[in-house]
């Protein structure tokens, strides 16, 4: 069906002379660079951008932005560096039937991820997908599929994956340094400010907001945040917020870390989106966002446990030492994983650096350095060997995955707001190798520091989840199970991992 869509499309367009330039580009003879498509030029599309210039066996052919100006004024960089202008684009469709192309990059908003992944492997190229891969669970499910039917490599943008620091200090780590290892700690503490008043707001005239919306619902053009870039992060619509978009770098570290194949059995989360009328000093204002700023997430894996900690408030963690023994600072974003083992810890600090500590909290290693995810993409593209990718689809399903369970909690019971005294009574029986109660005291006292008043703007307290790992279903929440997936427009239909 979706390829379908894809075909009928570029036949359609192609009949109207609309692509007349990309018919003749097609027959173009591939010569023996792989040629690139960038798929959303924006922030982290040049960064993409950047890594294919920088890479001599590659040549950017096409760049595909549903806003004219800035895929203009990323063609005018490349031409500079490359001598060659590519062309562009603002549907991706008309690039995925061009043999002059092998491979695409994209780095679109979150909800258009994996419908890209999907469509570029139906059409025979290979794909490197930002983190996290899809926006839901079944779209995670239909990229595993897409790679393993058609052959092709699929790499997830969670670049740690090819980082000498994290790639040693996992080893380091099953192999015992830090003795035995069940249960890791992601942070995100990322101050994020409000993103602006709920309101109705333009779309920029360079966007094609038909394209832009894709997969999600189109909400007849105009959008309810200030900012029409980059700050649909936090509108479920479209982002996954910060557990969803600074979490699957860390959640994948821990996933990793503790040699975990597959989902959890039982997740639970609770926070809100609080803190910004104490921001704004005004008791009525709504911010415009509807993803979790506050929200701690428990993943219970069976004989292993990953909490996930989001806090987009104030950094300053002062009155915690064992944090800031780790980290080696009391202020400022904190944004890492903690491995805790029977004979010390081990703490990712940075996306090129590990520490290890003794149970005394005493530093005994260190693992330094970075590397070239966008390189072992192209590597893997050349060899055909797909098991040579550091971060495939399956690990990209697997970390994103986290994300959205926990995600799903939250937004399930988003309206159940309780008081800290009853969250505390319900995690007392929620079965977990952190201590519970310490964690939801240490996330109180980060909102009180943020003047949260917990009486008017309470925490909302998350349904209790049971998640089949191998049918990727929840047992006890229909109502879950309906968040797996997402209500699709026509002619934008992510098929299911049986549909690719
Ligand atoms: N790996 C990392 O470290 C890292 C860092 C930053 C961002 N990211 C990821 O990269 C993605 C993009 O983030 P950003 O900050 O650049 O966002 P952004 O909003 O600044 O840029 C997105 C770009 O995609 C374009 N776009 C939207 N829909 C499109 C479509 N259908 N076809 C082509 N272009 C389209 C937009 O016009 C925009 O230029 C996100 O998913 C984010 O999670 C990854």
């Amino acid at each position: 069906m979706t390829q379908l869509n894809r075909r009928t499309f570029v036949h359609s367009s192609l009949a109207a002379g609309a692509a007349l330039s990309l018919g003749v580009r097609a027959q173009a003879a591939p010569n023996d660079k792989i040629g690139m498509a960038v798929i959303g030029a924006g922030g982290r599309g040049g960064s993409h951008i950047e890594a294919w210039l920088n890479d001599p066996r590659t040549e950017i052919r096409y760049i595909v932005d549903v806003d004219e100006k800035k895929g203009n004024d990323r063609c005018r960089q490349i031409e500079q560096k490359q001598g060659k202008r590519p062309e562009l684009v603002k549907d991706m469709r008309q690039v995925l039937d061009s043999k002059s192309i092998d491979a695409i990059s994209t780095a679109t908003p979150n909800h258009w991820h994996a419908l890209c992944g999907v469509w570029a492997m139906q059409a025979g190229k290979d794909a490197y997908i930002e983190k996290p891969i899809s926006h839901n669970i079944n779209e995670g499910a239909a990229l595993v599929a897409a790679a393993k039917k058609y052959a092709r490599m699929c790499q997830v943008g969670t670049q740690c994956r090819s980082h000498a620091a994290i790639r040693d200090a996992m080893k380091f780590l099953a192999e015992g340094g830090i003795g035995e290892v069940k249960f890791a700690r992601g942070l995100c503490y990322k101050r994020r400010k409000s993103i602006g008043a709920k309101g109705d707001y333009p779309v920029p005239e360079a966007v094609d907001f038909n394209l832009w919306s894709g997969p999600a619902q189109y909400t007849d053009p105009k959008v309810t945040r200030k900012q029409f870039h980059y700050d649909w992060h936090w509108q479920r619509l479209y982002g996954n917020g910060d557990l969803g978009n600074q979490g699957p770098h860390q959640t994948d570290i821990a996933r990793w870390g503790l040699g975990i194949n597959t989902h959890p059995q039982s997740i639970i989360s609770y926070g809100g989106r609080l803190g910004y009328q104490a921001e704004r000093k005004d008791p009525a204002y709504v911010d415009a966002g509807d993803t979790a700023n506050t929200e701690v997430s428990i993943y219970d894996y069976g004989d292993k446990c990953i909490v996930f900690e989001t806090r987009g408030l104030d950094v300053n963690n002062s009155d915690d030492a064992e944090l800031n023994r780790l980290f080696g600072s009391d202020s400022g974003n904190k944004i890492g994983v903690i491995f805790y083992g029977s004979e010390g810890y081990l703490a990712q600090t940075s996306y090129a650096q590990c520490t290890v500590f003794d149970r005394d909290f005493n530093k005994v290693k260190e693992f330094n350095g970075g590397g070239d995810h966008f390189g072992n993409f192209l590597d893997a593209c050349q060899s055909r060997d797909a098991k040579s990718l550091h971060a495939d689809a399956w690990e990209g399903h697997l970390s994103a995955g986290i994300s959205h369970l926990g995600n799903i909690s939250y937004y399930l019971n988003e309206a159940n707001t309780a008081s800290v005294e009853d969250i505390a009574a319900v995690l007392k029986d929620v079965k977990s190798l952190d201590d519970n109660g310490a964690t939801l005291e240490r996330t109180v006292k980060h909102l009180q520091r943020s003047q949260v008043d917990l009486g008017k703007y309470p925490l909302s307290l998350g349904k209790l989840l049971k998640f089949d790992p191998q049918a990727e279903t929840f047992t006890n929440s229909p109502e879950g199970n309906e968040m797996l997936t997402r209500n699709y427009r026509d002619g934008f239909v992510c098929p299911d991992s049986h549909g690719v």
